[in-house]
């Protein structure tokens, strides 16, 4: 028997403004992006926005449905946009934000199925992506790519 371990790193900044100025302000397009969250069951505003590398920034926000499980999060709302709307081109980073109704001060990390979606983007262009977090303040985590959020990953390297 062996194990395997895995270690993952997680780069914690206080303030926005110690980030890359091109990361500080895409951050601050998510943040802006959670005004257009359609949130009436939770009240849960996640804002996204996702940086290419034409430079051209796509916003998202989470889109709720009565049928509960028919919404989306804010982070797919965004890539698969960015990605439907600049197709081929690569994205370099993601940013997510929160305004909730009690104020959130750590950052919430994308579910397990936006940590899919971003990896499926990463795999097709063979280039990482950076995620950008924070609550609604608080400190920001940058994290290097999706795979250091879903260890043991499924891509379409399994499939061939
Ligand atoms: N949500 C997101 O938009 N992104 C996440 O990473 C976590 C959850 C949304 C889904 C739902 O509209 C609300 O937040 C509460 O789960």
């Amino acid at each position: 028997m062996r194990e395997l371990t895995y270690q993952q790193h997680i780069q914690v900044y206080d303030r926005a403004d110690e980030l890359p100025a091109e990361l500080s302000s895409l951050l601050q397009k998510a943040h802006e992006a959670t005004q257009t969250a359609y949130a009436p069951y939770s009240n849960f505003k996640v804002g996204a926005a996702v940086l290419l590398e034409n430079g051209r920034v796509v916003i998202g926000s989470n889109q709720e449905n009565a049928s509960y499980p028919a919404g989306s999060c804010a982070e797919r709302v965004a890539i698969m946009s960015a990605s439907a709307q600049y197709p081929n081109v690569k994205v370099k980073a993601l940013a997510i934000a929160i305004k909730a109704e009690t104020l959130t001060t750590t950052p919430v990390a994308p579910c397990g199925i936006c940590r899919q979606t971003i990896l499926e983007y990463e795999m097709a262009y063979r280039q990482n992506i950076q995620l950008i977090l924070q609550g609604e303040t608080g400190e920001i985590y940058r994290i290097d790519s999706a795979k250091t959020l879903l260890p043991l990953y499924f891509s379409q390297d399994d499939l061939k």
